[in-house]
């Protein structure tokens, strides 16, 4: 079952970034099937590892290519996500122990919800960079 699905209007115009973004919903699909599933902690932790190698491997790559063409904001780019990861971070180091299930689905929706707002309202910023005259949402 899928909690999010690739769709074209998410592409930012730059097919590294668009993977990146289809990685992580993958990644993302499969943490909300280990939550309904009530998966073991140990797989749930080690897919947080990996959307957090995913989602730091990934901005390295948005920030690297962004300054490459030039974009204005980068730096605030930078900003968001350090946020972000310090933010995931933290709710990783705080899983309580006797609340793993509900805890795991607040991470979830966490990263849902960044997601969600990252590709879909930060990065549309930029889009514009990749795609000339196709106006920013
Ligand atoms: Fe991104």
């Amino acid at each position: 079952m899928t909690v999010v699905d690739w769709d074209d209007s998410f592409s930012v115009g730059n097919a590294e970034i668009d993977a990146d973004h289809q990685r992580i919903i993958a990644l993302l699909n499969e943490l909300h099937d280990a939550c309904a599933a009530a998966a073991p902690q140990a797989i749930v932790l080690r897919l947080f590892a990996t959307l957090d190698d995913a989602i730091g491997a990934h901005f390295r790559r948005e920030e690297e290519i962004l300054a490459e063409n030039g974009y204005a904001e980068v730096e605030a780019q930078r900003v968001e996500h350090r946020l972000l990861r310090d933010s995931f971070a933290t709710l990783r180091q705080h899983l309580p122990a006797s609340d793993r299930p509900a805890a795991a689905e607040r991470v979830r929706d966490f990263l849902l919800g960044w997601f969600m707002s990252h590709v879909l309202d930060e990065d549309m910023q930029f889009r514009s960079v990749f795609r000339p005259g196709i106006a920013t949402s």
